[in-house]
């Protein structure tokens, strides 16, 4: 185990809270609900399947094949009609879905029965474009109400969408668009972010010069400058959907049809096509949403995530959707115009649940707590927490300076592997503690292993696993079946390795630890090492490169370059600026190190393996361990001075 010094280092959180009475004595999970889904797992799930509609019911619960699953495997149903047709049918169509708020300012509320109309419209648009049940679309979009439409508009139709966030480059786009073959590829001209324009369909079409699948590229008007159009092959949004009638047949999928693909960082560089089929997924985050954040009719929800990483699939579009929900969605950066941005949100539009990322809470913590006290947060009554571990300190700040006190706060454990949350608390039974996303829910079940795969007496660490199907999880890795079972279910027999380290204390709680591989999380973003240093090294100054992750105060971690150059090349700060741009147009601006060090030699073993855990000691300032197997040991001492000024530069 790689990280095992952290996991030994047992956190002495003595804080409980227990449930509000008043929110235990109405919440949506009742007590009971652990031991009910344990006496019949797969009858539990297959209750909670039975809430969605389907045009065939299904007969079958689970069909596990290691490490193959079917849930629900002969059903029938649409997505978009368990998001949508389904609450207009009840009379819900006047009910808002979404509110929207572009980040300079303009508003919309769209209800159940336009968003409907809308998918409808951009759904036969799709299929007039030649688009089909099977085809793969990709998107890459601002936060604006058209993403979740085009979601939705494919899964209408039986397209799978392959949404690929905002923030990545062209050459990201590249890979993603060309591992599945997408055959559309839908953006907008530009989008909003703290004030300035993304280019959005200028990174298009730089992608498009190495995307030969892609036919059609739909370009949603967002911001108004013009933009190139290729004759052809480029069409507006408002053009396709101008005479496109508001009903559109669905498509009944297979319970096991793919409902979308979403790109997800590996230990490799190649990122991994995680696979969502749609019977299953749709169950997983309709319970999770419903009983985690105790969804009732007049709440206001808002998941202040991107729609491009998992968390906004699930829990901004079909969870919330699924439920009947009203939610917010907002177009920018938190800081825009001023820093009290999100609570004049929450305020405006008197938001019961909040979802965010500790990375969010501790940038808030560091503004200031004058910024939220400015607003009325009194429509508050639940937090939520996803994305990386949180700290003790940010969970009680969180607690006290947007709760009030008040709100009990749910960390959320998941993967975008595992589709919806696994380990989080119920919060009218959980008594909750700052830092542990607490216990497995119902259905599921987890597990704390050693390295030989035994689960580890109360209060010691190892490896987080878990020990059985459920419906939300992956169906594989596009076209690399191998690397799925590789991944995942290799390394303990009938165990899937979620991949972090994990300490579990003498009542069952979890207090997750971070990342074990080569997989660092900055900002809740989830970066592969290899993908950075590989960019790194594609630079024809660069020799060699070796990255890792150095714990940081705000984004958890933070990207650490160790850089070696060829030939008579000198390490500048120059070119140390030269490098992170070029890491941010290769990967995308985010995945830019923080953090350069140029050395002569990268310390490597005498076999020639680069040493990458003594360069993560290194980065973070530890007391090295044995350097014996090292080839060179003068080169460990400059680079730990460097290292040492590096952060100390960082701290002033
Ligand atoms: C980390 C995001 C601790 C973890 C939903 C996981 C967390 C990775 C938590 C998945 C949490 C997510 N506490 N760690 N509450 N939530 N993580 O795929 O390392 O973007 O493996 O999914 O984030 O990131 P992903």
């Amino acid at each position: 185990m790689k990280s095992s010094a952290t996991i030994e280092a047992l956190s002495e959180e003595t804080r409980r809270f227990p449930p509000p009475p008043e929110l235990a004595s109405g919440a949506n999970a009742r007590p009971g609900i652990y031991e009910e889904a344990e006496r019949d797992y797969e009858a539990f799930w297959a209750s909670w399947a039975r809430k969605l509609e389907w045009s065939k019911p299904f007969t079958k619960t689970l069909e596990w094949n290691e490490p193959f699953a079917k849930w629900f495997g002969d059903g029938e149903l649409n997505a978009s009609v368990n998001a949508l047709d389904r609450h207009v049918r009840a009379g819900q169509g006047a009910r808002v879905a979404y509110y929207y708020e572009g980040e300079p300012g303009d508003r919309r509320s769209i209800s159940y029965a336009q968003l409907l109309a809308e998918v409808c419209r951009f759904g036969n648009a799709l299929r007039k474009l030649g688009i089909k049940k099977g085809d793969r679309v990709a998107i890459y979009m601002p936060m604006i109400p058209e993403l979740p439409i085009a979601m939705l508009a494919c899964a209408r139709i039986g397209a799978a969408h392959s949404v690929i966030f905002g923030g990545f480059s062209p050459d990201s786009i590249v890979d993603r668009v060309n591992d599945s073959q997408c055959v559309a590829l839908v953006t907008a001209d530009q989008g909003w972010r703290r004030g300035k324009k993304v280019l959005l369909k200028n990174n298009c079409d730089a992608a498009m010069k190495a995307t030969p699948s892609v036919r059609t590229c739909i370009v949603a008007r967002r911001v108004g400058d013009p933009v190139q159009m290729q004759a052809g092959r480029d069409v507006w949004w408002h053009d396709i959907v101008a005479d496109s009638p508001i009903q559109c047949e669905p498509d009944p999928m297979n319970a096991e049809d793919l409902l979308y693909l979403l790109y997800t960082s590996g230990t490799t560089a190649k990122p991994k096509g995680i696979q969502h089929t749609t019977g299953g997924y749709l169950t997983g985050v309709t319970m999770t949403h419903k009983l985690v954040f105790d969804l009732k009719e007049d709440d206001v929800y808002w998941c202040a995530a991107d729609i491009g990483w998992v968390t906004g699939h699930s829990y901004i579009v079909y969870g919330p959707l699924c439920n009947g929900a009203t939610s917010i969605i907002y177009e920018g950066t938190p800081d825009f115009p001023d820093k009290d941005r999100l609570w004049e949100i929450v305020e405006r539009y008197k938001v019961s649940i909040l979802y965010t990322a500790p990375t969010a809470i501790r940038t808030f913590m560091k503004w200031g707590a004058q910024y939220p006290a400015k607003h009325d947060l009194s429509s508050l009554r639940l937090l939520g927490s996803v994305g990386e571990p949180i700290n003790p300190e940010a969970w009680m700040w969180y607690r006290e300076h947007i709760g009030r006190g008040r709100c009990p706060v749910v960390d959320t454990w998941w993967q975008t592997e595992t589709g919806a949350i696994m380990i989080a608390p119920l919060p009218g039974i959980t008594t909750t503690l700052p830092g542990s996303a607490t216990l497995p829910l119902p259905g599921i079940a987890a597990d704390v292993v050693n390295e030989q795969g035994e689960s580890v007496p109360p209060g010691g660490g190892g490896y987080a696993v878990l020990t059985r199907p459920w419906p939300s999880m992956l169906r594989g890795i596009w076209g690399d079946e191998e690397r799925y079972r590789q991944t995942y279910w290799s390394k303990f027999a009938h165990k899937y390795l979620a991949g972090d380290g994990c300490r579990r204390d003498a009542e069952g709680n979890y207090w997750f630890m971070g990342r074990i591989d080569d997989v660092m999380n900055v900002s809740g973003h989830r970066i592969s090492t290899t993908e950075v240093e590989s960019a790194l090294i594609e630079h024809p100054k660069v020799a060699e490169a070796a990255v890792c992750g150095k714990l940081d105060g705000m984004t958890g971690q933070a990207i650490y370059a160790f850089v070696s150059l060829r030939g008579a090349e000198s390490g500048t700060p120059g070119l140390a600026d030269e490098l992170r741009a070029h890491v941010g147009e290769k990967l995308g601006k985010f995945t830019q190190p923080k953090f350069v060090t140029f050395t002569q030699e990268l310390p490597k073993t005498r076999s020639g393996k680069i040493m990458r855990r003594l360069l993560r000691d290194i980065a973070e300032g530890r007391t090295l361990g044995d350097t014996t197997t090292l080839a060179d040991s003068t080169v460990v001492k400059e680079l730990q001075e460097r290292a040492a000024s590096e952060s100390a530069r960082d701290e002033a």
